[in-house]
């Protein structure tokens, strides 16, 4: 079965072409990252603009790369949320348009559905996780940790009460004058600094819950900040970086690890855009060594957006026996 995803729901106009829900004949991403960086973060509008003028360019590369044409594809599967909702109407209006005019069904994916599924594609060293499995799911807009017993069947254990990991990285990226994602900026810099330079606060450690804070992270930073007569650079400044992602990474790593004993599984995915972290992977291979649990965590370029995890997602939902009408509407605030 191949399947073509459809991804816009946040800044990244994203087409793929994946099958039989594992191997993918084409991923193509186009981003908007140099677009939006002079604002510092999204801006809704400018996103919404930039998917329409990318849309059909993208789709029609990724069914050559595929080595395809439209009317070879199966079905067609598309994030009708969580996302902004501009955003998401470009790709799911789009998705409609062509599913009608090809006569091939189309699914809705949940935006966070797919990057559960970015596990289940193929790549070379690693075999998915097997059922029932922890994930940890951190991105720009997410921060949870859910029991999946089968595909589509999940149960939120926890969650963050203010601020994604992502958001986090970029909000203090942001104080730091490091541009637009901040959370790759701080994991370059990271590389070079001293994790213990500062002292940051991780937040909830005592409690039994498996849930999470950053925005006391992120007004330590202010307060370290607004304290100093210039901000931190160089070799100091990759010390602060250093210390706010260890911040960030260990709380990730001690609720992960405190969900894997409190449910009794022996197999962890990390995904999202924040598992691209090269301290969160390499502290979560650590954890699974010294643990004994069974650690996946997909190619960094399958943990930011794509749209190869949607069509993964679309395709579990289709041997379901999902399928979406040509009414389907957009939901900005979908829960998984
Ligand atoms: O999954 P994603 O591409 O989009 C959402 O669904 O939100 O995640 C984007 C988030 C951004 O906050 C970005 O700063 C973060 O993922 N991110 C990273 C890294 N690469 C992307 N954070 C830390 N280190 C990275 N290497
Ligand atoms: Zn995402």
């Amino acid at each position: 079965m191949l399947v073509l995803g459809v991804e816009t729901s946040c800044d990244e106009t994203a087409a793929a072409v994946v099958e039989d829900g594992r191997r993918v004949r084409a991923n193509v991403v186009a981003s908007q990252i140099a677009t939006h960086a002079p604002f510092g973060g999204v801006v809704p509008e400018v996103a919404s603009r930039q998917h329409v003028a990318t849309i059909v360019p993208v789709l029609e590369r990724a069914v050559s790369d595929a080595g395809l044409t439209f009317r070879e594809l199966d079905a067609i599967a598309v994030t009708a949320g969580p996302g902004l909702v501009g955003a998401l109407l470009v790709g799911v209006e789009t998705a409609k348009a062509l599913a009608f005019a090809l006569g091939k069904p189309l699914v809705a994916v949940n935006h966070l559905a797919g990057h559960l599924a970015a596990a289940f594609l193929e790549h070379a060293d690693a075999t998915p996780p097997t059922y029932p499995h922890l994930a940890l799911l951190v991105s720009g807009g997410h921060t949870a940790l859910i029991r999946i017993d089968a595909p589509g069947q999940t149960r939120l254990l926890g969650s963050t009460r203010d601020d994604a990991a992502g958001e986090a990285f970029d909000k203090v990226g942001k104080m730091l004058g490091l541009g637009y994602p901040g959370g790759v900026q701080i994991d370059k810099l990271s590389a070079t600094g001293n994790r213990e330079a500062f002292a940051l606060p991780r937040a909830l450690p005592a409690r039994d819950d498996v849930d999470f804070s950053f925005s006391g992270l992120k007004t330590a930073v202010s307060t370290l900040l607004s304290g100093r007569k210039a901000p931190p650079e160089g070799a100091e400044l990759a010390d602060l970086a250093a210390s706010v992602q260890a911040a960030i990474v260990d709380v990730l790593v001690r609720k992960s690890r405190r969900a894997l004993v409190r449910e009794g599984l022996g197999h962890l995915q990390v995904c999202g855009g924040v598992a691209a972290n090269r301290g969160l992977r390499a502290a979560m291979a650590a954890a699974a060594a010294e643990d004994g649990f069974r650690l996946y965590i997909p190619p960094v370029k399958r943990c930011t957006d794509n749209a190869a995890m949607i069509a993964a997602a679309g395709s579990q939902a289709l041997q379901r026996g999902e399928r979406s009408s040509v009414e389907l509407a957009v939901d900005p605030g979908l829960p998984l």
